[in-house]
């Protein structure tokens, strides 16, 4: 067998079609952890913003001295940034023989060996019908807890602002007894934990040759029935979609965890519209109030992207007074990065100026690193059972794991060890985790 190398970037549906892509690789290759193992090495990259794919220019750079060294070697880039540049990135980039988008990693193979150094491959063709569906992921880069599984891709939002759309093509949504059968895999592996993955989640819709529909709340209640010992999480979830019919779902699952992530983006109708974000923040805070009423154990968590096009010093107010209304448990805080071929960067100028968005965001992370804090102590002297991932970064002696809500808790090992299911009482914290004792 040769040896294959994979350096996954960007989100978690670029590290679950890793798995995918060490699948549909796997008659000839078998997964290394080390580089120099490597005959082929394959980087897995995002353009979501332009610093995430300077990162990847670096490291292709560092690359190319490697491969003079190597004669064999193959390199080859997939995901986002393979698709949103193209067969451009082969001129701009000697380094790489082949490149593949997203929906093309069943021709991989024969990219593989059509490719050289000299006469480079590509395929970004974009399907409206790929899902991988049959494949069965090789599990790579895992805790061996908790598993991705992607249920849909693509995405039809066209937020102005991002490049996903361009990227990663229509949305489509996979056969739910495929997903079924990937978590009851997951489960029969050891796995106890599974999250369902898409860029849009909750707009899952599948229609079976009968004609009968399974939305995302549906699909979510089939996976919880598989085991009340398999935790069920998503991400991510787009505001317009969160139905009631959903909450009600999660919370009538205990083991569909109490953890929603509900991007807002940014506080003001302006901005909202300005993004196509097709809600308001009335809307938002409406469904905010739904989950509270019918979860009111949930932790919410955000995205913000700070300094968007013709952000007003008022607009960036109202971002911090929405996060203050809803005390968001946890957020992902950007800064707004031009996307070429984007609406925004087509129709809207970039015009606030790159200190004023420094100084926004952090502003925006102080107030939710607040937030966070007070989120944390209110879970002082609470009790969570807890899944345990593994051995503390800080402690050889203490174990980590997160409880429903998604926060980490750190606690001594006792007779415990990964996978299992602990209840800790939490006897202290700081903003970013948890402490706890056995109970
Ligand atoms: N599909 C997911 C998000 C995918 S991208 C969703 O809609 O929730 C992850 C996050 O990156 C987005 O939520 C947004 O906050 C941020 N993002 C996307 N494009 C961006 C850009 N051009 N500049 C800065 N942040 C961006
Ligand atoms: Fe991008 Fe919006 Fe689609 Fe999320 S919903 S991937 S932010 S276009
Ligand atoms: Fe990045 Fe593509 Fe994911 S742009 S965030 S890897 S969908």
């Amino acid at each position: 067998m040769k040896k294959l190398y994979i350096e996954t970037y960007g989100c978690q549906m670029n590290v679950a079609d890793s798995e995918v892509v060490a699948a549909i690789l796997s008659d000839e290759y078998e997964i290394t952890h080390a580089q120099e193992e490597a005959d082929l090495i394959l980087i897995n990259t995002c353009s979501v913003r332009d610093n995430a794919e300077q990162r990847i220019r670096k490291r292709l750079r560092e690359l190319k001295s490697y491969k003079n060294k190597k004669e064999h070697l193959k390199i080859g880039l997939l995901g986002c940034m393979a698709e949103r540049i193209k067969e451009r990135l082969l001129d701009e980039e000697s380094t790489l023989d082949f490149i593949a988008g997203p929906d093309a990693y069943r021709s991989l193979p024969r990219l593989i060996s059509e490719s050289s150094y000299k006469q480079p491959a590509f395929d970004v063709m974009l399907s409206t019908t790929e899902t991988y569906d049959e494949i069965e992921p090789v599990r790579c880069d895992t805790n061996g807890v908790s598993a991705f599984i992607s249920i849909m891709r693509g995405c039809n939002n066209f937020c102005t602002y991002c490049v996903v759309p361009y990227t990663r093509g229509r949305e489509r949504s996979r056969n739910p007894q495929t997903i079924l059968r990937e978590a009851q895999t997951a489960l029969d592996n050891g796995y106890k934990e599974v999250t369902l993955l898409g860029q849009n989640v909750n707009s899952y819709h599948w229609e079976d040759e009968t004609g009968k529909v399974t939305n995302f709340a549906q699909l979510m209640a089939l996976v919880a029935q598989l085991s009340p010992q398999l935790r069920v999480r998503f991400a991510t979830s787009h505001p317009k979609d969160i139905s009631d019919e959903l909450i009600e779902t999660i919370a009538r699952y205990p083991n569909l965890c109490k953890y929603i992530h509900l991007p807002v983006q940014a506080g003001s109708n302006t901005m909202l519209k300005r993004m196509n974000r097709v809600y308001t923040r009335e809307y938002y805070l409406d469904r905010i109030a739904t989950i509270r009423r019918l979860i009111p154990d949930c932790a919410i968590a955000t995205d913000i992207i700070a300094g968007f096009c013709g952000e007003t010093e008022e607009d960036h107010q109202a971002t911090l007074s929405l996060m203050r209304e809803v005390g968001y448990d946890y957020a992902y805080m950007f800064k707004y990065s031009v996307r070429e071929g984007t609406m925004a960067a087509k129709k809207f100028e970039d015009d606030v100026p790159d200190e004023v968005k420094s100084r926004r965001l952090e502003e925006i992370i102080a107030l939710q690193q607040e937030l966070s804090y007070q989120s944390n102590l209110k879970d002082v002297g609470k009790s969570f059972e807890i899944l345990v991932e593994g051995v503390s970064k800080r402690s050889d002696k203490q174990l980590f794991g997160r409880n429903s809500q998604n926060k980490v808790i750190i606690f001594d090992c006792g007779n415990h060890q990964k996978g299992d299911y602990v209840t800790v009482t939490v006897t202290d914290c700081t903003a970013a985790t948890l402490m706890g004792v056995e109970r």
